[in-house]
């Protein structure tokens, strides 16, 4: 089994090292410099679970980051794979799916319209059957009915990525049977189960409403959170106890609904959707969630004031649980480029991510460690659920803090998102 994987970030990267891992011969292209710097070194240039040790073990061996794919006479593609991002342009909440066109353009020479193009990137529906395949059948002049296109997507969460491939089962579809019947043969090879979709489009939507619904579901907690606080009532104390050994209630904490995923899918799903009551509830989810940053920088200008001293921002990474170093789509970088903007001074701390890519957020000092951070400062704000706050000590006590998600076990009388309208904390 020969691959082609255009993209090497989080999706590309480990499942290039997944299928590497049950024996395939994959090749890589990536774009970012960077990215190909730390691959020649052995390493990702994030923080994933035993990715590291799977580079070093099939880098030049069975694994290949090449610049361009090499052509059908030097070696026999079965498959190619599309794992470019799919982000929002900027300002907008319109998909930007430059990216996709341009890493299907990128499979010449190596494409012959004899191999299966899957596309595992998050994409707007209809995108694979009316983007991808006109593309395909331009660029090699053969009609759409001859090649073969699929749609796979990636369902993952990161920190788990390797794990998850071995596990999940992995939809699959095709422009026609026969790509179906390929995609399935490349992902039989990495995970148990393969399930196959009627049509491209219900792969598309399939992946779409994953996400949207976590999505939905985490701002039914922070809806009803807010709405708690409107009679005078802890959201996170209510939420707590409709839960408790009540099976029938599984009510999310609240919490930053975030990440490079979260922050855009609902986006993608409604893009090119009619107005309708459906789409109205999955905007609306969405902005419940995005509203929670502004309502974090209000607590801010309330309870700290305009500070002279710095404030400490940490758990910047967009989630604690599983760990990860990804600052993309973070509600912790969104709020520290607010409070940055209102005139702030700000230190960033992280337990995952480096205070290199911290400091490239040019947003304020970066600290290794959290207590040195707090020495003589205004507030400090927890931003994510990583566990090590659990076991966290004030280095001094009458520091105010905002612990967003409940989580500094060792912290009396922090507020949190459950009393962040409230005017005393708990
Ligand atoms: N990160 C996740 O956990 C996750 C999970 C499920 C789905 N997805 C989806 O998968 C897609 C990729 O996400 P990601 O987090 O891996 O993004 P990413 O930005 O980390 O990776 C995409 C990579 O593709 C590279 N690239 C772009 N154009 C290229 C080209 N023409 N040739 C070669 N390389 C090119 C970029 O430089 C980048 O490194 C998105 O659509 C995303 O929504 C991501």
């Amino acid at each position: 089994m020969k691959i082609g994987i255009i993209g090497l970030g989080y999706v590309g990267l480990t499942l290039a090292m997944a299928a590497a891992a049950r024996g395939a011969e994959v090749f890589g292209t990536e774009i970012n410099p960077q990215i190909k710097k730390s691959l020649a070194e052995n390493r990702a240039i994030f923080f994933e679970p035993k990715l590291d040790e799977l580079i070093a073990k099939h880098n030049h061996k069975n694994f290949h980051c090449v610049n361009e794919l090499p052509p059908p006479n030097v070696h026999s593609f079965d498959a190619f794979i599309i794992t470019v991002g799919t982000p929002l342009y900027p300002n907008s909440i319109k998909p930007n799916l430059e990216a996709i066109s341009a890493a299907v353009k990128s499979l010449l020479p190596a494409y012959d319209g004899s191999q299966v193009v899957i596309i595992r990137s998050t994409v707007s529906v209809g995108t694979t059957r009316k983007t991808v395949l006109p593309l395909l059948s331009k660029l090699i002049g053969k009609r759409e009915e001859e090649l073969f296109v699929s749609m796979c997507p990636e369902r993952t969460i990161e920190g788990k990525a390797l794990q998850e491939l071995k596990t999940l089962p992995q939809i699959i579809s095709g422009n026609n049977q026969k790509a179906a019947d390929m995609a399935r043969r490349v992902f039989e090879k990495i995970s148990p189960r393969v399930i196959e979709a009627k049509t491209l489009e219900e792969a598309e939507l399939a992946k779409l409403y994953c996400n949207t619904y976590r999505d939905i579901n985490f701002s039914v907690g922070n809806a009803f959170c807010l709405a708690a606080q409107m009679f005078g009532v802890d959201g996170m104390s209510v939420i707590n106890l409709a839960n408790e050994g009540y099976s029938r209630s599984k009510i999310s904490r609240p919490g930053f609904v975030a990440g490079p995923c979260l922050e855009k899918d609902a986006y993608i799903l409604t893009d090119n959707m009619p107005d309708c009551a459906s789409k109205n509830l999955i905007l609306g989810a969405r902005k419940i969630s995005e509203s929670l940053e502004d309502l974090v920088v209000e607590w801010v200008k309330r309870h700290v004031g305009a500070a002279t001293k710095p404030l400490v921002l940490s758990g910047m990474a967009f989630k604690g649980r599983p760990e990860t170093s990804d600052l993309r789509g973070s509600s912790a970088v969104n709020i520290a480029r607010k409070l940055f903007a209102a005139g702030y001074s700000l230190r960033l701390h992280d337990f995952v991510a480096s205070v290199k890519d911290l400091e490239a957020l040019q947003l304020g000092e970066a600290f290794e460690d959290l207590s040195a951070a707090c020495k003589d400062a205004a507030a400090l704000l927890v931003l994510n659920n990583h566990e090590r706050y659990e076991n966290f000590l004030l280095p001094e006590s009458s520091l105010p803090v905002f612990d967003a998600w409940q989580v500094c076990k060792k912290i009396d009388s922090a507020f949190t998102l459950g009393n962040i309208l409230l005017e005393e904390g708990e």
